[in-house]
């Protein structure tokens, strides 16, 4: 089984969010249990850096020079470079007219066409590569291209006969939207608009991944449900609900080769469940780097995200004068959103001895937080897996989540008659049930040998790669089977 796994972002090479994640640690997953995986991606070149996006221009050794794209009504050239992570490929699409501004996302119709070139590229490159692939793996909007060239474009072409694609959300809510009068340079005809990319006069690259993959998947069981629904199905839960046969929730895991506080590099100190008064060292050396007066046996409440309305900043901006009334220290690390930032700005500018802001990316600092923190909040209005709080219950801080997609999949309320439960969660999008559960989490919090019971819980939680490359394989084989059906 030869698989092409096509992705915009790729740790350690450029990330945004926790797509980049995926596509770093699930081919390496795959690569283990034995999949011929190779990974697809664009190199990122030029000047300049986005607020919130990472960057790396070391990718290898050049290939070739000369990939022939046909695009944009002839033909434009990419080089293509390969790296290599545990095994697995990694090719990167060189092409500076698209790729060479020094950012991941730009803006508009222009970061649609950067990636339809991107998608025509994949399939001119898995050409070259001279072994036809079985399945192509498609993620996000940025790749919904890949499917719709294969059903029309490439629907003649024998090289693509067997060639089945899964194409996995990882959020609906980002869809890739552009002016219809776009696709004649991108080669599609009015045929594959009026079918399968139309939404709402506009056209819409995640709705052609929908409508062409042969098979969808999306990254919690939870998610995947909610999307079915108009409150989460961003006006495309009607398309969902008629692919629902084909659509699977495989939860996404936890590179612990990056994140072990066991091994992790980045800390003051290394601990585990075993050691957990080392993780002290930890939430000292986090206080002092946002110079925070060092009071230990405080309660460290942390977020790291992407300041969006998704991450359910609102209700951690409605409730923080009231975690702060509990004499709990506030960090942050995120950018996005300029009114979240000048918010929290003005929070930690009122309470400087107990709130650390740092409106960046910082892939060190995101590893300093899980470890020095207590407690992780994530709020969010809808979540299709998130990553962090699996993160944080390897780390031992204690998850407060909303109950939505993986958030509901991943965290369960800790009980302390019982001693089961890894975290706490709430449903209601509300302040004030977001607050009822950290005073509940902050009376365990006082009570050290609940406290110990609860993170150990987490810590002890297996949530790595391996189940899912299995779930992946399993759902690979099946959806070849389809499509040669
Ligand atoms: P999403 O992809 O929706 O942003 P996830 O929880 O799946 O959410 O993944 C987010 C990823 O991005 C995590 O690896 C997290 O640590 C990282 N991240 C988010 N914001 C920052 C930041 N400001 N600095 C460093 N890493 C960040
Ligand atoms: C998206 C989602 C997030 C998920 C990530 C990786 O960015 O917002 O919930 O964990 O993709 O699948």
């Amino acid at each position: 089984m030869r698989v092409i796994l096509a992705s915009s972002e790729v740790v350690p090479y450029s990330k945004t969010g926790g797509l980049a994640d995926v596509a770093g640690a699930l081919p390496k997953a795959l690569a283990r249990i034995g999949c011929d995986i190779s990974v697809v991606t664009p190199r990122y070149t030029g000047l300049g850096k986005r607020h919130g996006d990472v960057v790396h221009h070391e990718t290898g050794e050049l290939l070739f020079q000369d990939l022939r794209v046909p695009f944009a009504g002839g033909v434009k050239y990419a080089s293509v470079w390969r790296d290599w992570q545990a095994g697995a490929p990694i090719y990167f699409i060189d092409n500076a007219e698209y790729f060479g501004h020094g950012y991941i996302y730009g803006s508009g119709n222009f970061d649609v066409e950067r990636f339809a070139f991107f998608s025509r590229a994949v399939l001119e490159l898995a050409k070259r590569l001279g072994a036809a692939p079985d399945l192509i793996h498609c993620n996000d909007w940025q790749t919904g291209f890949i499917p719709a060239y294969l059903a029309t474009v490439y629907a003649q072409d024998s090289y693509f006969a067997r060639t089945a694609t899964l194409f996995t959300i990882h959020n609906l809510a980002y869809q890739g939207f552009f002016d219809p009068n776009l696709l004649p340079k991108f080669g599609f005809g009015w045929d594959a608009y009026e079918y399968g990319m139309e939404f709402h006069n506009s056209a819409c690259s995640m709705k052609a991944g929908l409508y062409y993959a042969t098979a969808l998947s999306t990254v919690s069981p939870k998610y995947a449900q909610e999307i079915q629904t108009p409150e989460f199905g961003n006006n495309l839960d009607g398309l969902l609900r008629w692919r629902s046969g084909d659509l699977l929730g495989i939860l996404n895991g936890v590179d612990y080769g990056e994140w072990n506080p066991e091994t992790d590099t980045h800390l003051a100190a290394n601990y585990g469940p075993h050691n957990l008064d080392a993780k002290l060292a930890c939430k000292r050396d986090l206080l002092e780097r946002y110079h925070l007066p060092v009071n230990l046996e405080r309660p460290v409440v942390a977020i790291v995200s992407r300041l969006t309305s998704q991450k359910g900043i609102d209700l951690i901006i409605d409730a923080i004068w009231r975690i702060l009334e509990t004499d709990a220290y506030f960090i942050l690390l995120g950018s996005g959103t300029d009114s979240y930032e000048s918010y929290f700005q003005h929070v930690r500018d009122t309470a400087p001895n107990r709130v650390g802001v740092y409106f960046g990316f910082s892939t060190p600092l995101s590893h300093q937080v899980e470890a020095g923190a207590d407690m992780f909040l994530m709020p969010s209005s809808y979540e299709p897996c998130g990553l962090n709080q699996m993160y944080s219950l390897k780390y031992g801080t204690v998850p407060l989540v909303r109950g939505v997609g993986g958030l509901d999949d991943t965290i369960h309320n800790f009980e302390r008659t019982t001693g089961q439960g890894n975290g706490y969660k709430f449903y209601e999008y509300s302040a004030d049930r977001l607050a009822e559960k950290y005073y509940e989490a902050l009376l365990v919090y006082y009570d050290q040998d609940s406290w110990r019971k609860l993170q150990r819980n987490g810590m002890q939680a297996d949530h790595s790669w391996e189940r899912a490359a299995h779930e992946y394989v399993g759902a690979y084989q099946r959806v070849i089977a389809a499509r040669r059906r």
